[in-house]
């Protein structure tokens, strides 16, 4: 990791837990917290998980050997892609990436979808991860060598601040990560900003039917394993058009095994949509 990308890290994140700095805001209580347990994930691969080691198969975020990827999907890519994947979804599968085209993969963590997109977007494409966790973008970077992905490259940077200029992308994707950020219309936005016109999104996320009670929102464990920070499905879909995108296609919502015994079990859901910026 270089010096810069260790520079422009910590002034993103504004890491206020050093003696003599201001306390952290909440925002960045919840951004220390997702890159503290996303960097363990990084490290023990399927040991961790996105929902921690207590979560079952078909809980919220799965693993790639949870059923979410094809096995010849998993075969082609480093096991330590696989063993680190932490989504809830396939994007790359709801996906229609050409040949040739620029891809953008929000919180690309071990890299896993970006390199099932690089094979789609080929040798005349490219496909840029971005994450802010050192550890995943070592592991992606490291994952794209053995690889030999040419392809594909690992930006460390928050995603609501993409360093990438306006209008260079065909297509954004991102695989549950826009549920631990808690200015979710900001990385909307961003999205939007540096898709050309008639670009796509494809996003799996977790949402909620109605909202979750203030006691799980505000519980970072809940929070890092995608479930407090997840927001209602209807918002979530209206803050994507606030950002200026066609009203999205729901492709799939499937009900997850989150909460249960509690009162707000059966209200979370893993989401699946495409959403295009107006030609
Ligand atoms: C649940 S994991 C999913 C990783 C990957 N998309 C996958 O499917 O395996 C979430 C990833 O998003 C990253 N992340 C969370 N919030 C972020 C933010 N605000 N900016 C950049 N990366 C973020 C984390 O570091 C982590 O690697």
């Amino acid at each position: 990791m270089t010096t810069d990308e260790r520079n422009a890290l910590n002034s993103a994140i504004a890491s206020g837990d050093v003696q003599g700095r201001p306390p952290l805001t909440e925002t960045e209580q919840i951004k220390a917290a997702v890159q503290e347990h996303y960097s363990k994930v990084a490290d023990r691969g399927t040991e961790a998980g996105c929902c921690g080691p207590e979560a079952t198969a078909d809980d919220c975020c799965g693993t790639a050997a949870n059923g979410l990827y094809d096995l010849d999907e998993i075969a082609a890519i480093p096991a330590e892609a696989a063993a680190a994947s932490a989504g809830c979804g396939n994007p790359t599968a709801i996906s229609d990436l050409k040949p040739g085209e620029t891809v953008v993969d929000l919180g690309s963590g071990g890299g896993i979808d970006c390199f099932l997109a690089s094979k789609m977007v080929g040798e005349t494409g490219k496909v840029i991860g971005i994450d802010m966790t050192i550890k995943m973008v070592e592991l992606a970077r490291e994952n794209a060598r053995k690889l030999e992905a040419h392809n594909v490259e690992f930006k460390l940077a928050p995603i609501e601040a993409i360093p990438i200029p306006d209008g260079q992308v065909d297509a954004v994707i991102s695989n549950c990560v826009l549920a631990l950020v808690p200015d979710k219309p900001r990385v909307f936005a961003e999205a939007f900003r540096v898709l050309k016109p008639g670009g796509r999104i494809f996003i799996s996320d977790m949402v909620t039917i109605g909202d979750l009670p203030p006691e799980v929102v505000q519980d970072a464990a809940q929070w890092v394993s995608c479930v407090g920070g997840a927001e209602d499905r209807d918002k979530y879909l209206q803050q994507i058009v606030d950002a200026g995108f066609e009203a999205p296609e729901t492709i799939s919502e499937v009900a997850l095994s989150s909460g249960e015994g509690t009162t707000w079990a059966g209200s979370v859901y893993s989401l699946s949509l495409k959403a295009v910026k107006p030609a």
